[in-house]
């Protein structure tokens, strides 16, 4: 209806972009889609402008930023661009001795095991940061009606590495915290969350048109303990970003049982993991919410009619959410064949639009 035409947007098309518009669980030409991990690891272009430098290195580099930003959205044409950093990138900021090794991941030096150590975690303020601001306002002009995507890690997956001192597969010295000491942990918690609002407040401040917390590891938490040591945190990071306007997505891996808390704590967007339907994920999240997802990432190693038709599921079941911003379930892996994304981000759009005309 006339009464419901985008306006003519002043800046730049940004608010008629299909990914905001499918935030905001408003009508959309085509499924939007963006890939996480999309920028960096399989694409032969990021390898040979990351060679030599390290990972962390690499994201105070702000023409590099810029560069591997743009890298995916040039060959897919994806919906949205996400910012290329890391979740460890404000712990580095503010001093924490870690470092990323390739094929490992984060490594701490010194891991938190006691309230020392908590209490050494200070604020962020926005000149530890100065580079992922500059490389935010050299994207504006890049990326034109393309919104970029700001990011942080979610609690739990921060308090992870900071206590395990590395990547886990158990959590057991995480858990050991959150079970047995419940205001150290809460006083951990506190520190994260700030450290993550203040990181998402300095790349929207910059120009980033959504935001995304992956709290990646936190489906490893009981919903009764999700509830009692995570949520609160989880609830204050998306207050205190509501006021800068911008949709706020969350995710976590395997949080099939924690779809409905993840989606009280108040995010516009929920993501959602391979392992639960989009239709059933929708009886899961309490109304007025938009998801996110959720193609398992090991389907595109199969061939190209399987990929196409469980995309075609995706879709179909993301039809029956009040908004779906199409996207793997998670992370691209590293030895993904980028013809098979390009492929993928072609259907998605054309399959899409034919639906919804
Ligand atoms: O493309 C994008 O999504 C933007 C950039 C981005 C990176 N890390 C770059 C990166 C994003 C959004 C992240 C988030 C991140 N980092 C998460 C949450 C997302 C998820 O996958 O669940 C987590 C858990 C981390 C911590 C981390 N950093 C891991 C587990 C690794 C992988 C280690 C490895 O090599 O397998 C990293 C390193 C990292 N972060 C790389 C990239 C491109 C690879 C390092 C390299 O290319 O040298």
């Amino acid at each position: 209806a006339a009464a419901d035409a985008v306006r003519p947007p002043d800046d730049g098309g940004l608010s008629a972009s299909p990914f905001l518009l499918a935030c905001r669980r408003r009508p959309v030409p085509h499924t939007p889609v963006w890939f996480m991990r999309q920028a960096g690891r399989s694409l032969p272009e990021y390898l040979r402008v990351r060679e030599g430098v390290p990972m962390l290195e690499s994201c105070t580099r702000p023409e590099m930023v810029v560069e591997i930003t743009m890298q995916p959205v040039r060959r897919y044409g994806v919906d949205a661009a996400i910012f290329f950093s890391d979740i460890m990138v404000p712990l580095k900021a503010i001093g924490v001795d870690l470092d990323i090794k390739p094929g490992v991941g984060p490594v701490i030096a010194d891991p938190i095991r006691d309230a020392a150590g908590v209490a050494a975690l200070r604020p962020l303020v926005p000149d530890d940061v100065h580079y992922v601001t500059e490389a935010v306002g050299g994207l504006a002009g890049e990326l034109g009606s393309t919104p970029l995507i700001g990011f942080a890690g979610g609690p739990f997956t921060l308090a992870s590495y900071l206590i395990e001192g590395g990547p886990s597969k158990n959590h057991e010295r995480t858990k050991a915290m959150m079970y047995g000491e419940p205001e150290l942990w809460a006083d951990l918690m506190d520190r994260l969350a700030d450290l993550t609002i203040a990181f998402l407040k300095v790349q929207v401040a910059a120009g980033a048109s959504a935001v995304q917390v992956f709290d990646s590891w936190v489906g490893a938490v009981a919903e009764q303990d999700y509830r009692a040591s995570v949520l609160p945190h989880a609830r204050r990071i998306f207050a205190e970003v509501e006021p800068l306007g911008v949709p706020r997505i969350h995710f976590g891996v395997g949080t099939g049982e924690l779809l409905g808390p993840m989606g009280e704590a108040g995010a516009d967007v929920v993501g959602v993991d391979w392992r639960v339907p989009l239709d059933e994920a929708v009886s899961r999240v309490e109304p007025g919410k938009a998801l996110q997802g959720n193609l398992d990432p090991a389907i595109l190693f199969a061939p190209w009619e399987t990929v196409e038709s469980r995309a075609r599921d995706v879709l179909a079941r993301g039809r029956t959410a009040e908004g779906h911003i199409f996207n793997l379930g998670h992370g691209v892996l590293p030895s993904t064949d980028p013809d098979v994304l390009a492929r993928l981000v072609e259907l998605v759009h054309e399959a899409s639009a034919e639906d919804a005309r």
